[in-house]
């Protein structure tokens, strides 16, 4: 249709991808075969019927589960050229991915092997399709502080070749607090910040990430809308929320996308984006999660045009990067 020619041919970054989420059960089933792997599905059909989830962890039990399938340099490549590949045809120019090496290192994948894999495709991408391209190093919040510094260790040999760290995995019970030393190190090393809160957690965790882990963007940031003081705040700051409609729905952060409160955010005049998250899990890419909000708020060309144009404006491209893309 009309409208879904205008998202796809808006430019837009995605600034919230997490590139293990990316794992569609066919690239699932051919990397298990090739590397020898059980998984304890029968079929495609069966893996996607398992992706009903409740909440955050149900979804997290999976998803860790499903990138056991991931060993080589050459499997990460792979990974990582799927996503690119549906990116550029859905109008992204630039994507910030995230990545979990915690999962990979923690069952004896190397640094090295999952770092190497993700720029070889990030350089592919940008020849082949002129998508450009940075890393989150993301940090497993239900893990200690003592192993997100060993990751930040890891990381050393390769910190020019990364934008930003992040925080993700549980929320509850895991505030931003827990990470403020390892944020700062991060910062200390010329690292951007940015950090899951107000998904499952309360508004508190919002302003713990802007207070204790000086964040760059929060990560969706839903919660954020229970306090009137906070989206001021937020506001007057210009803080980019990385908003995702479609993972909301799944994780039961919101009952019905007709109550999502994305044009809500924009109508405080918050600089909201929209993002796929884990988009093999949650049934969408970023184009699809344009047009589910689209359609189940009413949002207007203009409104679309905003969220496209805060998706550059909040990114880490140098300003005149950003210039050349609005
Ligand atoms: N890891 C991957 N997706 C996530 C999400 N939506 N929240 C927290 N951690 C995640
Ligand atoms: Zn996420």
């Amino acid at each position: 249709t009309d409208l879904d020619q205008f998202i796809t041919g808006l430019p837009k970054a995605e600034l919230h991808l997490h590139i293990e989420g990316s794992l569609e059960p066919e690239l699932m089933f051919a990397l298990a075969a090739r590397n020898g792997i059980e998984i304890p599905y029968a079929s495609v059909e069966d893996v996607r019927a398992a992706y009903a989830f409740s909440n955050l962890q149900d979804f997290l039990d999976i998803y860790y589960a499903g990138a056991s399938v991931l060993i080589t340099q050459a499997d990460f490549h792979d990974l990582a050229m799927a996503y690119f590949d549906r990116a550029a045809a859905d109008g992204v120019r630039h994507a910030e991915i995230m990545f979990d090496p915690q999962t990979h290192t923690d069952r004896g994948i190397a640094f090295a092997t999952v770092i190497e894999g993700l720029l070889s495709a990030m350089a592919e991408a940008e020849a082949k399709h002129g998508l450009t391209s940075a890393l989150i190093l993301s940090f497993l919040r239900h893990l200690s502080e003592e192993a997100a510094f060993e990751v930040l260790a890891m990381a050393e040999p390769y910190l020019d070749r990364i934008a930003a760290v992040g925080l993700d995995s549980s929320e509850v019970g895991h505030p931003p607090a827990k990470f403020a030393r390892v944020f700062a190190a991060a910062a200390a090393k010329g690292l951007k910040r940015v950090a899951h809160a107000g998904e499952e957690g309360p508004p508190e965790y919002v302003v713990e990430a802007l207070d204790l882990l000086h964040v760059d963007r929060i990560d969706h940031g839903n919660r954020a809308m229970e306090d009137a003081g906070l989206v001021r705040r937020l506001a007057g700051a210009g803080m980019t929320l990385t908003v995702c409609p479609l993972s909301n729905l799944k994780l039961c952060v919101v009952g019905d996308l007709a109550d999502h409160p994305l044009d809500r955010m924009l109508a405080e005049g918050l600089r909201a984006t929209v993002n796929s998250d884990d988009p093999a899990y949650f049934g969408g890419y970023v184009a699809d999660n344009y047009r589910a909000i689209a359609k189940a708020r009413g949002l207007s060309r203009d409104d679309l045009a905003t969220l496209a144009r805060n998706s550059f404006t909040g990114s880490f491209l140098p300003a005149a990067a950003i210039d050349r893309h609005l």
